[in-house]
């Protein structure tokens, strides 16, 4: 990781609790917040609740969606004594600092933003005020921790991108150099971006109307199994180099797959299975998914049994976020000339 000069580096990352995390998320996200726990810095991991009400939503759903993605960070591996794990809405700091943050970005810097444009759809009038801030409050998340790194996908490259910006014309604005540290994006490589099942030209997803399309992380191993026998492939047999993948999408995903779940290059899955036909490979790719994934599923069910615990791991990381949070937040309001006088 690059040094950003004055601050200590901090990870921080988010995911929507919107529910159906898949084997993209997981490869994707989940697998590298587990990663980064092992090194020299400090991480928190949040489930962003208020990022999931910009969209119109079911508040029991949300709250079952809210345990179970916690759920899922804990199956994964992120674990409370080496990670912060929390939910957003549980540290007011992010909220406070976004209103600051709302009166620092530009509306021309939010009009830019192709995702809103994507989310708000058609009826753009008829979208919500949040949806529109979404960067802002995703600004906030991030600056509230002073967070230096953030692994994201390719997709939020550009609230990224607007983070800096409001970390910048804030410390400048306010006369107050090098308060924030401008983050910096840690992009998903292509090896990790998992692609649909059914078409690997598009990213896998959970809106996917076809639920082949993806591996749940609450797949069962029969599940697990037949989604990638049906997998989109082509009639040749797997190459031995990777130039042999250019132009086969649905090849080239399975392979990206196996070497990501083996944690080995692709090369050294081309040099075992080249030459051999879909029907040789596909099995291999199962057991090795199966072997992977169910054992999460598993977990999972084990922790949403006793969502008390769930609760309790909330609490704790919400108390411990919360900590470095509010004086942040704090000090962001008395640097803006907002008197604050309760101790
Ligand atoms: N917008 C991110 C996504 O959809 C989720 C998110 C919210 C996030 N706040 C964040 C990611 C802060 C990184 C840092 O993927």
């Amino acid at each position: 990781m690059g040094e950003t000069v004055g601050h200590e580096r901090r990870v921080f990352s988010g995911v929507q609790p919107t529910g159906n995390l898949h084997l993209g998320n997981y490869l994707g996200a989940v697998k590298r917040f587990v990663e980064m726990q092992e090194q020299d810095v400090q991480t928190l991991y949040c489930v962003v609740d208020l990022h999931a009400i910009t969209m119109p939503y079911d508040p029991r759903a949300l709250r079952h969606a809210t345990r179970e993605l916690t759920a899922a960070f804990l199956a994964c591996g992120l674990d409370p004594a080496k990670s912060i794990l929390f939910n957003q809405s549980q540290v007011p700091a992010h909220a406070e600092l976004t209103w600051l943050f709302n009166c620092v970005a530009r509306i021309g810097w939010l009009n830019r933003m192709t995702q809103f444009k994507d989310k708000a759809g058609k009826n753009r009038e008829a979208a919500s005020v949040g949806i529109y801030a979404y960067p802002v409050l995703m600004a906030a998340d991030i600056l509230v921790y002073k967070a230096t790194h953030v692994p994201v996908g390719e997709d939020q490259k550009q609230h990224l991108e607007l983070a800096r910006d409001i970390a910048s014309k804030f410390n400048l604005d306010f006369g107050a150099p090098d308060f924030f540290p401008l983050p910096e994006p840690m992009i998903e490589g292509a090896a990790t971006r998992v692609m649909s099942l059914r078409d690997g030209t598009k990213k896998m997803s959970k809106s996917d109307p076809s639920d082949l399309s993806r591996i749940n992380l609450t797949d069962d191993a029969d599940a697990i199994a037949q989604k990638i026998r049906k997998a989109q492939t082509d009639p040749e047999p797997l190459p031995s180099e990777e130039e042999g993948l250019e132009g086969r999408p649905g090849a080239a995903n399975l392979v990206a797959i196996y070497a990501a779940l083996a944690d080995m290059p692709k090369a050294a899955v081309l040099a075992e299975f080249g030459g051999q036909p879909f029907s040789a490979f596909k099995p291999a790719l199962a057991e090795l998914a199966v072997a992977k994934v169910a054992p999460i599923a598993g977990r999972m069910r084990e922790h949403l049994a006793d969502p008390a615990h769930i609760d309790a791991v909330l609490a704790d990381g919400a108390e411990r976020a919360e900590a470095i949070a509010a004086p942040v937040a704090r000090d962001a309001y008395e640097i803006a000339g907002l008197l604050r006088t309760r101790r």
